[in-house]
């Protein structure tokens, strides 16, 4: 028998746990539908601002060797745009829609999603919390006390359940803090962890220059660079918010590293630099990997081995 890759989360059953990590193949209706007609288990859209944005000059996303880098300064069609599509998207069909929300302020977070409540849609809302490509806008993850007054307004905003995209943390303080302000709020059901690493820099030895222009060079970093990160994030969160769900995202380009994000207790897992560079055949080829990985250890499904991770 084929491994069972189906997982049951938030009311609705995925055939896959992977997905697009917001930002990527998520702009526009046609990359949207062809994450929908891929083999993801599911669909979110890119980061939205209230009104549409050209983001941020180009060149300002490159590949390297270990991953990606990129300021992108949220381009997107504005929140009616992805409205439109969740009000016309075929829920039907198995595959959840989330969609992404990053307004330029909260009161601009706060309108759309009354707006989204209002719509009364199956679809969820990730709120994003870290987003590192505004010139001058900090990421509210990195301000505990005003992510906890954000999520405040947020919870009164938005009746039904939710998630939230954070960005990576990296001391045990932290996470134990963050994880005491997340479990206040009894909607947020679910955090992706993690957004990619906040404001690198990639240097090009022959240029003698950076590789994106925007913010002299500074840039999200994704791909090989975070999965480390994005473990930690996954298996102290799942740790510390046993009522919640987590999403992994970071470094995932094959069977293997979905296999560890699970199994640090991630119930999805999200593709972000793969996908950039691979395109939507990514889903189908780290599916039939993970599957043939749980195949060789003998498990039949993911709850067998998520968030099994042993400790020496
Ligand atoms: C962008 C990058 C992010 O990491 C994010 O969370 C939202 C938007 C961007 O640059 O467009």
């Amino acid at each position: 028998m084929s491994p069972d890759l189906s997982v049951t989360w938030l009311g609705q059953t995925m055939q896959s746990p992977l997905y697009n990590a917001s930002g990527v193949m998520c702009r526009s209706e046609d990359e949207l539908d062809a994450v929908r007609g891929s083999a993801a288990g599911a669909v979110i859209t890119k980061s939205c601002t209230r009104l549409p944005r050209e983001g941020n000059p180009e060149p300002r996303y490159a590949s390297t060797s270990l991953g990606s880098i990129n300021s992108m300064g949220l381009p997107n069609a504005g929140f009616r745009y992805y409205l439109d599509y969740a009000r016309r998207y075929d829920y039907a069909g198995g595959k959840p829609l989330f969609v992404s929300v990053a307004g330029l302020c909260l009161d601009d977070n706060l309108t759309m999603l009354r707006v989204l409540a209002e719509a009364v849609l199956p679809c969820f809302p990730e709120v994003n919390l870290s987003c590192p490509n505004v010139p001058g806008k900090p990421q509210l993850g990195y301000d505990i006390a005003g992510m906890a007054e954000a999520l405040e307004a947020i919870s009164e905003a938005y009746p039904r359940p939710f998630g939230v995209k954070l960005p990576p943390y990296f001391d045990p303080v932290h996470f134990a803090e963050v994880a005491a302000v997340l479990n206040r709020f009894e909607r947020l059901a679910f955090v992706t962890c993690i957004n990619s690493i906040g404001n690198g820099l990639v240097i090009d030895v022959d240029a003698e220059a950076v590789v994106i222009k925007p913010k002299a060079g500074l840039g999200g970093l994704g791909g090989d660079y975070v999965l480390p990160t994005a473990l930690a994030n996954v298996r102290e969160f799942a740790r510390l918010m046993p009522a919640k769900q987590v999403v992994g995202c970071g470094g995932v380009k094959s069977g293997r590293e979905a296999f560890m994000h699970i199994l640090a207790g991630a119930r999805a897992v999200q593709v972000g630099t793969c996908l950039y560079e691979e395109g939507v055949g990514a889903f189908a080829r780290i599916e039939a990997e993970l599957r043939a990985l749980m195949q060789e250890k003998g498990y039949a499904s993911l709850d067998e081995f998520r968030g099994k991770l042993k400790t020496l």
